[in-house]
């Protein structure tokens, strides 16, 4: 079976899908993107990510290229013609084709492209073991909330954590403190059984795994707080662990050359990561 791409409202062969050379995504980057986990066939989280969708969108200026009602159409139409149980829909809208030009363009319509591919579901042997990050300077811009596809930063950041062995890297501000994954948020448990995340703001994407799961660590009666962290603070942790749409849960074993925990995913995170599966097949999913 071929794969299925959606470009600019028409359903085309994804080897075939392509946009045009003077899209400003192409050329500026001047765009943004969600990506939606699928599960058993349903959207998880889909409102949330597409109520970010337009505050990216609203943030840079670049009127929704579509209703939400036939998009919300167009992402079931996605997972049903590439047979998703499991996987993602990537949706991708930027400012349009226009000749390039820094300043946005007038009367140019936004353009919209929709992928979509599988992706296993957490295999939760594996998540046990955990996975290692390593800590790198935040280099980005000052603008992180939106979700842009301006990702080179984080294309880089991830590429030196694979050459270096290690799942992720955590961006680290310029006093010290973890701002968040290449593509995931960031958290930690320490010694004293506090789950902590840093509080939303511009250095980071708020991201609606993160939102689902401070829910859901609530209703488990584990305690939460929003705040900052150092790298020290994270290097002596009880726990580490990383979550996005396509990481769930992940559990980070190891920051640079330290070990956290006792070198296992500890508690907190994998039953936070049971509690999202339950999520993700039930009450989160349309
Ligand atoms: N990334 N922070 C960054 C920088 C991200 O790129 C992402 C998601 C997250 C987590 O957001 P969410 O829980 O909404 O997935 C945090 C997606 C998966 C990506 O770029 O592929």
């Amino acid at each position: 079976m071929s794969r299925i791409a959606y470009v600019n409202g028409r359903y085309v062969p994804h080897s075939e899908a392509s946009v045009h050379i003077e899209d400003r995504g192409y050329q500026f980057a001047d765009g943004v993107y969600e990506v939606v986990l699928v599960h058993r066939g349903k959207l998880v989280d889909e409102i949330p990510h597409l109520d970010r969708l337009d505050r990216s969108l609203s943030e840079l200026q670049i009127d929704a290229p579509m209703p939400r009602a036939p998009l919300r159409q167009v992402m079931r139409e996605m997972v049903r013609r590439n047979r998703i149980s499991d996987g993602i829909v990537y949706i991708q809208a930027t400012r349009g084709v226009a000749r390039r030009d820094h300043p946005f363009p007038k009367n140019t319509r936004p353009a919209l492209v929709m992928t979509s591919r599988r992706l296993a579901m957490p295999d939760r042997a594996k998540a046990e073991e955990g996975v290692a990050a390593l800590t790198i300077p935040d280099i980005r811009w000052a603008r992180c909330d939106i979700k842009a596809v301006a990702l080179l930063p984080n294309v880089l950041g991830k590429q030196q954590a694979r050459e270096a062995g290690a799942y992720e890297a955590w961006q680290v501000d310029d006093e010290g403190y973890v701002t968040e994954g290449t593509s995931t948020n960031t958290w930690i448990v320490t010694p004293d059984g506090e789950l902590v995340t840093r509080q939303i703001g511009e250095q980071i994407l708020s991201g609606i795994t993160r939102a689902t799961l401070i829910d859901l660590a609530a209703k488990q009666g584990v305690t939460f707080v929003e705040r900052r962290f150092t790298v020290a603070e994270a290097l002596g942790a009880r726990e580490a662990f990383v979550t996005s749409a396509t990481s769930f849960v992940t559990p980070i074993t190891k920051i640079n050359d330290t070990v956290i925990g006792n070198g296992r995913a500890g508690s907190v995170a994998m039953g936070i990561l049971d509690s999202y599966l339950d999520y993700a097949a039930d009450a989160g999913a349309s």
